[in-house]
């Protein structure tokens, strides 16, 4: 496999990045922030009877969430309308018929304004819908070659506003919507800054009603993105692109992305057993969202890599969540191989994850920082142990996983801080059937 390090640059444009930038969605974080999503919209210009949608899930709709932002919405005066169709890790057909539904209610032109409630699937969902429709044609037309046609989206649509209701994935902040390909057992993202939401709002009381495996699982994809953030290239590894819009989503670490990575460690490691324990512990639960939200900042602003890189076939074959996927996948790759690529940073690592590290050589602190992540999990109780408990996952299906893998996340891989060949990828798979007996 080639390893290429430039993941922006046009091969005759030598000189090295010098400039880095940070992209956000407004953001609101705090107890009642969801009270204030009508002033939320206003701000972003959405006009006196305007109608919008929410697009979430049955299980949001039951527990009366979407009930009560709707209410939120509407005591501002607007009128809105939800869809409540959003699967879990949705395909494309699925968000396919999330755009059929606006096309029928409101004809091409879609709604004054879009609201994702729910975990990343939702969010996703909402994310795509509002990018497809206002920039014409079908989801197949924006994802990238081969799968799709690879055409750029110009058009950021209508005000889109993310609520999130776990706090892991960080899709409330990045310009990506996941997608699964079910034909072809692969997972596609849409990338653009023209997906990206234009608010956050954040609000650990909708995220309370999150049961403890799932607190667990999607603690673990927030604390992929913080240390996959953190080790990955530095941005000035990179060559400049000619054209600033060509700079990549994805552009390595900077000072800036390194200070929410390491404050996402420290807070997600050390209220996840609170959360887990308590869903109703507001303090740990807002503590959680932070930690997720700095997490998101840093680590899909820098980029993610290897563990990502294999969790997306994992999960598209087996249907796993996409959380446990990561928190399984996480020791062998990210706190495993990738050691070796700058062990002083994964000794800070640990540091921050809680380890004592003092006396010890900096390889071996390093090290410390896979063991002191496992103990976590295991400490939680509600975590596969490895690939063979999260899906039954045995020897014989490696060589498959590794493959595809390297065919199809090139994206990822080639952000990886340590050159990584198909063989290496099988060995990491194979190093991840078990993290504890
Ligand atoms: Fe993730």
């Amino acid at each position: 496999m080639s390893y290429e390090r430039s993941v922006s640059a046009s091969p005759h444009e030598r000189m090295p990045e010098t400039v880095w930038q940070i992209q956000m969605p407004e953001i609101r974080v705090g107890r009642g922030a969801a009270s204030e999503l009508g002033f939320q919209l206003e701000d972003l210009g959405v006009e006196d009877d305007a109608r919008g949608l929410i697009v979430t899930d049955e299980t949001l709709a039951e527990l009366g969430h979407a009930g009560r932002v709707a209410d939120h919405v509407e005591d501002t005066g607007f009128d809105v309308d939800v869809y409540d169709g959003s699967e879990r890790e949705p395909s494309i057909e699925a968000v396919e018929e999330c755009i059929s539904f606006v096309r029928e209610e409101m004809g091409t032109d879609g709604y004054d304004f879009y609201i994702g409630l729910g975990g990343g699937s939702c969010l996703d969902t909402a994310k795509t819908t509002r990018a497809v429709v206002a920039n014409g044609g079908e989801i197949l037309d924006y994802v990238a070659e081969p799968t799709g046609s690879g055409e750029t989206l110009t058009e950021s649509g209508p005000p889109l506003v993310l609520l999130p209701t776990t706090a892991g994935t960080g899709s409330e902040i990045s310009p990506v919507a996941i997608l699964s390909v079910a034909e072809k057992e692969i997972k596609e993202g849409i990338s653009s800054n023209n997906v990206r939401a234009d608010a956050a709002v954040l609000d650990p009381t909708l995220t309370t009603s999150l049961p403890p495996d799932l607190t667990a699982k999607t603690a673990m994809d927030a604390l992929g993105h913080a240390i996959e953030g953190y080790t990955t290239h530095r941005y000035d590894t990179l060559l400049r692109p000619e054209d600033p819009a060509d700079r990549p989503v994805y552009a390595g670490r900077t000072g800036f992305t390194e200070l929410f990575s390491e404050k996402a460690i420290d807070l997600l490691s050390s209220n996840v057993r609170r959360a887990v324990n308590n869903g109703d512990d507001l303090e740990a639960r807002e503590a959680m969202l932070k930690g997720a939200l700095y997490g998101a900042i840093a680590g899909l602003t820098a980029g993610a890599s290897l563990c990502h890189a294999m969790a997306y076939p994992v999960g598209n074959k087996y249907h796993t969540y996409h959380g446990e996927t990561i928190a399984v996948l996480t020791p062998a790759s990210t706190l495993g191989y990738n050691v070796a690529s700058d062990p002083e940073r994964f000794a800070t690592i640990a540091e921050l994850l809680g380890a004592d590290t003092d006396g010890l050589s900096t390889r071996t602190a390093a090290d410390r920082a896979r063991e002191e992540f496992v103990a976590l999990q295991r400490d939680l109780n509600v975590l596969p142990s490895g690939l063979h408990d999260l899906a039954g996952i045995t020897d014989d299906e490696i060589d498959w996983l590794a493959e595809q893998t390297v065919d199809t996340q090139q994206r990822l891989l080639r952000c990886n801080p340590r050159p990584v060949t198909k063989a290496d990828v099988a060995e990491i798979f194979r190093d991840s059937l078990h993290n504890w007996e």
